[in-house]
C-alpha cells in the first residue's frame, strides 16, 4: 500500500471501537425490516430537563456568544463548577487554576496522556473498562498495563498485584467509580488505598466519575477529593451528560491537582478552540438548578433496574438492582461466550446488548444492558427477552 494512504502506525495498535462496530451490526438489522430495541449504549432517553434548553435558545441568538470562546471556559462556568463541586462533596477547588472545562469529559479522557505521559511510559487501566483509557495512552505512544477487575474482588482492581517494576514506570492510573461496565461502587478504603498507592509510586490518579450522580436508595458516591491528600496526586473527570442528560451537547470538566490541570489546558489550546459559549452558559444553568430532575431520573432508572432484574432472574439470573448507574452487568448464560450471546439476542429477538469482551479480555463471559430505554421499549425487550431459548 501507498506510504500516503496506509494511516498511522499508531491508528493500528487500536481495535474498531467497539459502539461504532455495534451500530453498523445494529443498521444492518434495521436495512432488514428488524425493529431493533437499542439496550447497548449508555446515552439517557430522557430530554435535558427544559430551563437548559430554554437558556440555549435564548443565550445562542446572541452574538456575543458567537466568536471563539476562551480556551479555558468562562470564567462564571467554572465558578459553578466550583460551587457544584463545594456543595456536593464539600470539598473547595480554585476555579482559575484547579477546573477546566471540556468537550465533553471523553475530550478529557482521551487527551491527558498526551499531555502527561511520555512514550514507553505505563499508564494503568481497569479491564473491563471504558475503551478510551487504553486507546488515549497508545495513541501518546504509552503502554497500556492491564488492572483486571473481577467479581471476586468487587470489580475493584487489586492494586497489590501490580508488580512493583510496573508501577515504577506507571505515570498515570484511570479509576472509575460507579463503574462503566460493572455499575460497581467503590468505598472509602478502596479509594484511600488507590490514594495511598499512587502516593507512594508516583503516579497520577485519574478518576473518571461521569456517574457520581446517577445513584439510587439514598446513596452518594464518594469523589475523589473527599479523600484526604487526593488532590497532590489526583484528577478527577466530570461530564453533564449523564447528570442532566446531555450527552449530545459535549460538555464536561477536569479539576484536581493545579499544575495537572495547566498542562492539560497547554495541550488543548492546541488542539481545540473552547467549548461553544451558548453550551457553557447552559452548563451554568444546569448546574445551578439544583439535583431534582437527577433524582427524578434516579427513580426511572432504578424503576427499569428492578424490572430489568425481575425478568432475567425469572431467566434463571441471579440479578439485584445496582446501587449505582444505569447499566446492568450480567454473566453470559452457559454456553456462550459475550460476543455469542449478544448475537443470539439480537438475531432472535431484535434486542441490542452489549458483548462484554468489548470493554476488554476481562469482560469476556459477561455482557451490559443499559437502562437508558423509553419504559415501553424497555419493557418490550423484556417481554421478548422471556421468550429467549438459553
Ligand atoms: C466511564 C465513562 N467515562 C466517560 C464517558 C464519556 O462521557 P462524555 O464524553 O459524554 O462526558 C463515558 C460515556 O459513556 C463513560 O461511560
Amino acid at each position: 500500500m501507498s506510504k500516503a494512504v496506509a494511516g498511522a502506525k499508531r491508528l493500528g495498535r487500536i481495535p474498531p471501537y467497539l459502539f461504532a462496530e455495534i451500530d453498523r451490526k445494529v443498521q444492518e438489522k434495521k436495512r432488514a425490516g428488524v425493529d431493533v430495541i437499542s439496550l447497548g449504549i449508555g446515552d439517557p432517553d430522557l430530554p435535558t430537563p427544559g430551563r437548559i434548553v430554554s437558556v440555549l435558545q435564548e443565550v445562542a441568538a446572541d452574538p456575543s456568544n458567537h466568536r471563539y470562546p476562551s480556551y479555558f471556559g468562562l470564567t462564571e462556568l467554572r465558578e459553578s463548577i466550583a460551587r457544584w463541586y463545594s456543595e456536593r462533596s464539600g470539598v473547595e477547588l480554585d476555579p482559575s487554576t484547579e477546573i477546566l472545562p471540556t468537550l465533553g469529559s471523553k475530550d478529557g479522557i482521551s487527551h491527558v496522556p498526551l499531555a502527561l505521559v511520555d512514550p514507553g511510559d505505563v499508564v494503568l487501566a481497569p479491564d473491563p473498562g471504558y475503551t478510551v483509557y487504553t486507546t488515549g495512552a497508545i495513541m501518546a505512544g504509552a503502554d497500556p498495563y492491564v488492572m483486571p477487575l473481577t467479581e471476586a474482588n468487587h470489580w475493584l482492581p487489586d492494586l497489590d498485584a501490580i508488580p512493583d517494576e510496573v508501577a515504577r514506570r506507571a505515570r498515570l492510573m484511570w479509576l472509575n467509580y460507579p463503574n462503566n461496565p460493572t455499575a460497581a461502587t467503590a468505598d472509602r478504603h478502596f479509594l484511600v488505598h488507590a490514594v495511598e498507592f499512587c502516593r507512594r509510586h508516583d503516579i497520577v490518579l485519574c478518576h473518571d466519575a461521569p456517574y457520581s450522580e446517577i445513584a439510587f436508595d439514598g446513596y452518594r458516591p464518594l469523589t475523589l477529593f473527599e479523600i484526604p491528600g487526593a488532590k497532590e496526586i489526583g484528577l478527577e473527570f466530570h461530564s453533564l451528560s449523564k447528570t442532566y442528560n446531555m450527552t449530545g451537547w459535549r460538555i464536561g470538566w477536569v479539576c484536581g491537582r493545579a499544575d495537572l490541570v495547566g498542562l492539560i489546558g497547554q495541550l488543548k489550546t492546541n488542539i481545540d478552540s473552547g467549548i461553544f459559549q451558548a453550551v457553557q452558559w447552559a452548563a451554568i444553568e444546569a448546574l445551578n438548578g439544583g439535583e431534582e430532575e437527577t433524582h427524578a431520573a434516579n427513580t426511572v432508572y432504578l424503576r427499569r433496574h428492578r424490572l430489568v432484574a425481575e425478568t432475567l432472574n425469572k431467566l434463571g439470573w441471579n440479578i439485584k438492582p445496582p446501587r449505582a448507574t444505569f447499566y446492568v452487568w450480567a454473566p453470559v448464560p452457559p454456553g456462550y461466550d459475550s460476543i455469542g450471546f449478544a448475537g443470539h439476542v439480537l438475531d432472535k429477538v431484535g434486542v441490542n446488548i452489549t458483548p462484554g469482551v468489548g470493554f476488554g479480555p476481562h469482560g469476556e463471559g459477561y455482557f451490559r444492558l443499559s437502562v437508558t430505554a423509553p419504559d415501553a421499549r424497555l419493557q418490550e425487550a423484556m417481554t421478548r427477552m422471556e421468550t429467549l431459548k438459553l
